[in-house]
């Protein structure tokens, strides 16, 4: 394996690994954790929270787009194997639904933090958690995907 392919590989896992980890640990340690806590105490520990993780999401995004396109035509361009097409569909599939989460919804978080309009908080914290859940299901099919196009 070429250097540039190694260090392509390597970026593009530490990508993976710091989206779906992220999402793992939201999922299932921070938000049941703080699942008794008043709204009031609640929904600004959440947007803050939000608003650094998405920053790491938003960077491992482009990381793993660039060092994707770069595999993708070291690995024969529109010529690789159905996998990798599949990979790359579901991958701008996901990065898709983070920015209608990041750009659409996440500020509805905000507004209603700064409003202190909980319940419309609450609303738009239950869409993020739906949409963090089909984004890890896809996540998890995706990593699947990537280890059949070794060829098993
Ligand atoms: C823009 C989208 C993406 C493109 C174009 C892309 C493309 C690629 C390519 C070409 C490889 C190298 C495969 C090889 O040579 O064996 C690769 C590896 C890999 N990708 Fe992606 N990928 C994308 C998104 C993702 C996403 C979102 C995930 C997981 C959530 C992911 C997980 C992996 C894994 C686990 C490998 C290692 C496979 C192995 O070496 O066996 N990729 N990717």
């Amino acid at each position: 394996m070429g250097h540039a392919i190694a260090v392509a590989l390597f970026l593009h896992l530490l990508g993976v690994a710091v989206w779906v980890g992220g999402m793992i640990f939201a999922h299932f340690c921070l938000r049941p954790a703080l699942e008794d806590l008043s709204p009031q105490l609640r929904l600004p520990l959440i947007e803050s929270v939000f608003g650094r993780f998405f920053n790491w999401v938003g960077v491992s995004v482009i990381v793993i787009l660039l060092t994707g396109g770069f595999l993708l035509m070291q690995s024969g361009g529109e010529h690789a194997t159905w996998q990798l097409h599949a990979m790359a569909g579901l991958g701008v599939l996901m990065m898709l639904i983070f920015g209608h989460i990041r750009f659409a919804v996440f500020p509805r978080i905000r507004r209603a933090v700064q409003a202190q309009k909980w319940p419309d908080g609450a609303r738009a914290v239950g869409t993020v958690r739906r949409l963090v859940v089909i984004n890890l299901v896809l996540g998890i099919v995706t990593i699947g995907v990537a280890v059949l196009a070794r060829g098993f």
